[in-house]
């Protein structure tokens, strides 16, 4: 079995950082979302994946290699433009030959890992195998359409009027029946490729579809309030581990990561929360639920709920959350100017000030 795991694509929902990077990058605890899925994949007992990438091919390349540091091997399979998930099926046809394979989307995040999912597909005769899960906003989602048996009557990508509050999970099973099925259909309104298409045709085709309800804690982590959701989940279930220097005027409760080289002076850590390589941290409060990068400086700062990218300044600024903050930005206080907010952000960004 192999997997192909999309990582190519817009991100348009996390503008202003996905004009400079690429959306399965942004980092979870510190490491990047598509990591998670490809240990997960390698969990799951499989060794040979193809990564279909985009624009940010360089940038994903650059991060993951050869694959062997996550004792994969990887092929990269470039798509010219994001024509779809159908479409990325389409161009990996060499890389997959004739072999059974999981799709798997690369800003997907599911805390239980796929082993159960892939090995449940293995030892079935379907040819696809889809998770559905329900969600309270499915008009962002493709959506199934269930009969009273179970069986899939209708699968639509993100419905104005959704059917059911049943969403579909960005990890799909496929035997090569789906490289039929791919060909046979054509764009969709918005010019894609459709995946949920493809699986419309193999059911319509006489092909066994099953669909498979989750429960456990998946998230598509493409949107802001999903992404710190995610990273809160994840925070919860780190190791402490104190490895750079923390003065004695400082206090750490809970679950706490403080990287080497980061120093903490006359600051609270209130965990979960990591502590990246080489940030310092002074006269702050850091936390709960809270992961920042590497050679960040928080200096008489307080920052709860957020996640900051490495290498940012955060200086005077207290009650700081729910807030995703790209690399390299700072975040200070207005220089003699009481009462005025000064700003200089990129295009696409979100600013809440209390006024
Ligand atoms: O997350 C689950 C949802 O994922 C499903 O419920 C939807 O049915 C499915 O269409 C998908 O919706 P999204 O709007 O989240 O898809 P997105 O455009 O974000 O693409 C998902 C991943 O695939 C992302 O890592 C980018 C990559 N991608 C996407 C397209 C369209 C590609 O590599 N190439 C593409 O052409």
């Amino acid at each position: 079995m192999k997997a192909l795991v999309l990582a190519g694509g817009r991100g348009t929902r996390l503008r202003p950082l996905t004009h400079t990077s690429a959306k399965q990058l942004v980092p979870v605890a510190n490491k990047p979302v598509l990591f998670y899925g490809l240990e997960a994949i390698r969990d799951a007992g499989i060794t040979s994946v193809g990564i279909v990438v985009g624009d940010t091919g360089p940038e994903i390349s650059a991060a993951v290699g050869d694959g062997s540091r996550f004792g994969l091997e990887v092929t990269y399979i470039p798509q010219e433009a994001p024509l779809g998930l159908a479409h990325c099926v389409l161009i990996a046809r060499e890389f997959l030959a004739d072999e059974p394979f999981v799709m798997y989307l690369g800003d997907n995040f599911l805390v239980d890992g796929i082993t159960d999912l892939v090995d449940a597909f293995r030892e079935s005769a379907h040819d696809a195998q889809i998770l559905l899960t329900k969600v309270d906003e499915p008009q962002f989602y493709g959506v199934a359409e269930l009969g009273p048996d179970g069986a899939i009557l209708r699968l639509e990508e993100k419905p104005e009027n959704p059917r059911s509050d049943l969403a579909i999970v960005g990890v799909y099973t496929f035997s090569p029946a789906i490289h039929e099925a791919v060909r046979a259909i054509t764009p969709s309104a918005r010019g894609e490729l459709e995946i949920t298409d493809a699986i419309t045709w193999l059911i319509d085709n006489g092909h066994r579809v099953h669909s498979h309800l989750v429960s456990g804690y998946w998230k598509d982590t493409g949107r802001l309030q999903d992404i710190l959701e995610c990273n809160r989940i994840v925070l919860e279930t780190i190791e402490p581990d104190i490895r750079g220097s923390v003065d004695g005027l400082s206090t750490i409760t809970g679950r706490v990561v403080i990287s080497p080289g980061a120093t903490v002076e006359n600051s609270v850590i209130h965990g979960p929360a990591v502590i990246g390589a080489h940030t310092r941290v002074s006269d702050s409060r850091v936390g709960p639920f809270t992961s920042v990068g590497k050679g960040c400086v928080l200096e008489d700062a307080g920052v709860e709920y957020a996640i900051i990218l490495d290498d940012c300044v955060i200086s005077g600024v207290s009650e700081l959350t729910h807030s995703l903050i790209g690399r390299n930005v700072e975040v200070t206080r207005t220089p003699g100017a009481p009462g005025t907010h000064q700003l200089m952000v990129g295009d696409h960004s979100k600013v809440r000030l209390r006024s």
